[in-house]
């Protein structure tokens, strides 16, 4: 398959109605697991993910990972949307908060997030997920949005379940 995914066409940026965008999710998840199914290289997961993530989450100006590179260092990882900072140490930004605690950033208003890197000047709102194999964090999935908080609870919970499906240790590794 290498259509993508189908879903209504809607313009780049759009932020639209919470329910919207929690049914055009919903809509792309079994699309999304048809594509990955069997898939165990991580690059081909992260790179396809970043691809149909950005395809279903309209509300996005970045869309993609930061991988775990060394000490309490992330480097950027398969994206979609302006280039990224290349380099982001545990300490720094949203994404660090999210390597550093292992837990979800959601973050409705960056401006109010004391360290929040400005890789875009437009962004507004971010979310940050962690991915973890075998307990350990080895990446983060990164969405960042120029509108006002531009990603619901319910979003990100879906998102957290989606990204904990695939980045399991499958049988025998
Ligand atoms: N805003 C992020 C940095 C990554 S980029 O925006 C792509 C942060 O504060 O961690």
């Amino acid at each position: 398959m290498s259509e993508g995914i189908l879903l209504a066409r809607v313009a780049r940026g759009t932020l639209l109605p919470e329910g919207e965008r929690v049914a055009r999710l919903r809509e792309a998840l079994p699309q999304i697991d048809a594509v990955l199914e069997g898939e165990t290289d991580e690059v081909a997961i992260q790179a396809t993910l970043a691809c149909l993530l950005w395809e279903t989450l309209t509300q996005a100006n970045w869309c993609g990972f930061y991988r775990r590179v060394g000490y309490r260092m992330l480097a950027v990882g398969p994206y979609q949307g302006g280039m990224g900072c290349l380099r982001i140490p545990f300490e720094k930004g949203v994404c660090g908060a999210c390597a550093r605690t292992g837990l979800t950033q959601r973050v409705p208003d960056v401006h109010a997030f004391p360290g929040h890197i400005a890789c875009d000047d437009a962004t507004r709102s971010e979310l940050v997920i962690p991915v973890t194999a075998r307990g350990r964090l080895t990446a983060v999935l990164d969405l960042d949005c120029p509108h006002l908080d531009g990603f619901s609870v319910t979003e990100a919970r879906i998102l957290e379940e989606l990204i904990g499906g695939y980045f399991r240790p499958g049988p025998g590794l």
